[in-house]
């Protein structure tokens, strides 16, 4: 089964079982300058998990693109992905460990067809410090779950941190307590690292064992968590029925929920029992490389690494762009770079020395098109994105050489010299050992220049803070414009279409808004007319649009409006439109048209807007409406 036959029978699983399937939200979070990108399905959900009412239900279920950034430096081995997707399916007080384990290993056994006797599942042991228990129940409910297959499934404690898990596996043994730090789950990680007010819980793990020898490099014995790639995690059901104190204690949430994240790609490899998840989620672009390259994959090592890393940050760079990050220095757009230039230069590696590697959007863009439509219906947008950085990257890497040259002289690197390469040129620090091993310079200041660089990525992150960038594809005029037109015009759908209109999602660029939003039938014509009219109306009157900084509390009671499940500092950016005497002096929010949490930019005023229209308006999901816009 492949990436689309998976996710397609997970969303249709939890549909038949009540669940509301919402879409996919950006990778680039909305309004949230906490961080750079979404990394776990769960994200979105915290308002939720912590007692809130769902618009959708109790019941809700997604496949969310995740990106995960700390990764690119792994990316080569058979297990690795910078980007992924991540089955989520959530109970907000309705069902609980019964339900999910149950559904979860029919899900597993009976849809995709994994045999029971290559699943090992984990539970929470208890922590006695943090009054924390023992998940008994789930351990019950797995021997019962195995039995009903003709396992005998017996139960062991493999235990904690502290002892190194040195206990392997006796015959028999299938399911597992290890300690917090393997089988609690919070944002912030273990109980002891969780602030007040995080909520979390005990999990219960599904690992796939594809039966290859343990590698001793990775502990004395081989169990569900050893690393030595015979088992692989595939999914995680975390009870989160906790909320820590102010004090330090963990009291009950309101709701006992559940929080389910199943890796889609490692459940292609477990369904196919290939270790290899790129060779079984990249396919379509490896095929592409091979053909370009002439070289075969998994033949050689180092060239296999490089099909790898190619395929990987090609692919993560497709659905970066596809969200509206454009590379550059700073921000998301860093990492984009990072990734394009990485991958240009393995393809160096391979051979590849024309400029190929946009091309290799198209195989994306097919294994995707069902999916993420967004992809096709930018195609020559991201090829030309990807094209043009590989052909800057080209010069300035030749240019980078002599620089390197330059600068090895004397026989060594230093930290300065590195970060030059690094930020100035574009050299990715893997190319300047490459570099430095090849013309036996043995003084690199690896260490100095990491130090140099995280410096200067904390800067680029407090940068991001303090300026929206959640759905803007850039900050030119048109795009600004269009941003100011993106608030008049969720206020006036709220006036239309009610209040619990709530933004869902946004994405602006040059050519035109795009706003998702809760509601849940098909707009008439009339209603549409009627939010056209407010908007132009707004536009006309000539308003002033203010920037102020308040208290997120603050913010909150004077009504303005924020995307739910983000989280905000504590000091909050707020924009508003409105009354015609406001300045930044006396905001007069009481009588303002609009107001957002929002880092801008904006136009000064709504007269500098021209005529607004609606597009389109469609439906994304369930309960779900998307509405594209333009101004002229
Ligand atoms: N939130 C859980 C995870 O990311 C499901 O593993």
């Amino acid at each position: 089964m492949d990436i689309n036959e998976i996710r397609n029978k997970y969303l249709k699983f939890y549909k038949d079982r009540g669940h509301a399937i919402i879409p996919s939200a950006s990778l680039v979070p909305q309004n949230d300058p906490t961080t750079l990108f979404t990394g776990s399905g769960m994200q979105p959900m915290v308002p939720y998990l912590l007692g809130k009412d769902h618009p959708e239900g109790a019941r809700i279920a997604d496949s969310q693109k995740a990106f995960r950034a700390e990764d690119i430096e792994e990316i080569g081995d058979n297990r690795h992905t910078t980007f992924f997707e991540m089955l989520g399916n959530w109970s907000l007080g309705d069902y609980f460990k019964k339900d999910q384990l149950s559904w979860c290993f029919k899900f597993l056994t009976e849809e995709i067809g994994l045999d029971p006797k290559n699943l090992y599942v984990t539970a929470f042991m208890g922590d006695e410090k943090n009054n924390l228990p023992r998940d008994t129940e789930s351990v019950e409910l797995w021997k019962k779950l195995f039995k009903e297959k003709g396992i005998d499934a017996k139960e062991s404690e493999i235990g904690s941190e502290e002892d190194g898990y040195k206990k392997g596996i006796k015959a028999g043994e299938r399911i597992f307590y290890y300690d917090a730090k393997k089988n609690w789950w919070s944002r912030a990680g273990k109980p002891e690292k969780m602030p007040a007010g995080e909520p979390g819980g005990p999990d219960s793990e599904v690992f796939f064992d594809f039966g290859t020898p343990h590698d001793t490099k990775f502990g004395p014995k081989c169990h569900p968590n050893c690393d030595c790639g015979r088992f692989l995690e595939v999914c995680n059901s975390v009870f989160m029925q906790y909320q820590k104190q102010d004090d330090g204690t963990f009291a009950l949430l309101p709701k006992q929920n559940v929080d389910f994240g199943g890796g889609l790609e490692r459940l292609v490899m477990a369904s196919t029992k290939s270790p290899d998840i790129i060779a079984v989620c990249h396919h379509p672009v490896l095929t592409h490389l091979e053909k370009a390259s002439g070289k075969k994959y998994g033949k050689n090592p180092e060239e296999t690494k490089a099909f790898r890393i190619i395929a990987d940050h090609i692919k993560a760079g497709v659905f970066l762009i596809s969200d509206g990050v454009r590379p550059g220095n700073t921000e998301q757009g860093y990492f984009v770079r990072r990734l394009l230039r990485r991958a240009v230069r393995y393809a160096d590696v391979l051979g590849i020395t024309k400029s190929t590697l946009s091309e290799v959007v198209l195989p994306v863009a097919q294994m995707y098109k069902d999916s993420y439509p967004e992809i096709n219906a930018q195609l020559e947008n991201i090829t030309k994105t990807i094209a043009e950085e590989e052909n800057r990257f080209r010069k300035t890497l030749s240019r980078g050489i002599r620089e390197f040259e330059r600068l090895a002289k004397d026989g060594s690197i230093s930290a300065e010299d590195a970060f030059q390469l690094v930020t100035t040129y574009g050299f990715p620090i893997e190319l300047i050992k490459e570099e430095a091993s090849a013309r036996n310079i043995k003084t690199v200041d690896i260490k100095g220049f990491e130090k140099l660089n995280k410096a200067h990525r904390e800067l680029s992150r407090a940068g991001s803070e303090q300026k929206f960038k959640g759905g803007l594809a850039d900050t030119s005029e048109k795009t600004t414009r269009l941003h100011t037109a993106h608030h008049l015009l969720l206020k006036a759908l709220q006036i239309v279409l009610g209040p619990e209109v709530k933004q869902r999602g946004s994405n602006i660029t040059e050519e035109r808004l795009r706003i998702d939003f809760l509601h849940g039938a098909k707009m008439t014509d009339e209603q549409k007319k009627e939010v056209e009219k407010i908007v132009n109306e707004k536009i006309k009157e000539a308003l002033p649009v203010v920037r102020s900084e308040l208290e997120k509390e603050k913010a909150e009671k004077l009504g303005a409006e924020h995307e739910f499940g983000q989280k905000y500092p504590d000091r909050v950016s707020i924009y508003s439109v409105g009354p015609k005497e406001a300045t930044e002096q006396d905001p007069q929010y009481e009588k303002a048209y609009s107001m957002e949490f929002c880092g801008g930019p904006h136009v000064k005023n709504t007269s500098e807007l021209g005529h607004f229209k609606i597009l389109k308006e469609e439906a994304v999901a369930q309960g779900i409406r998307r509405i594209k816009a333009v101004l002229s």
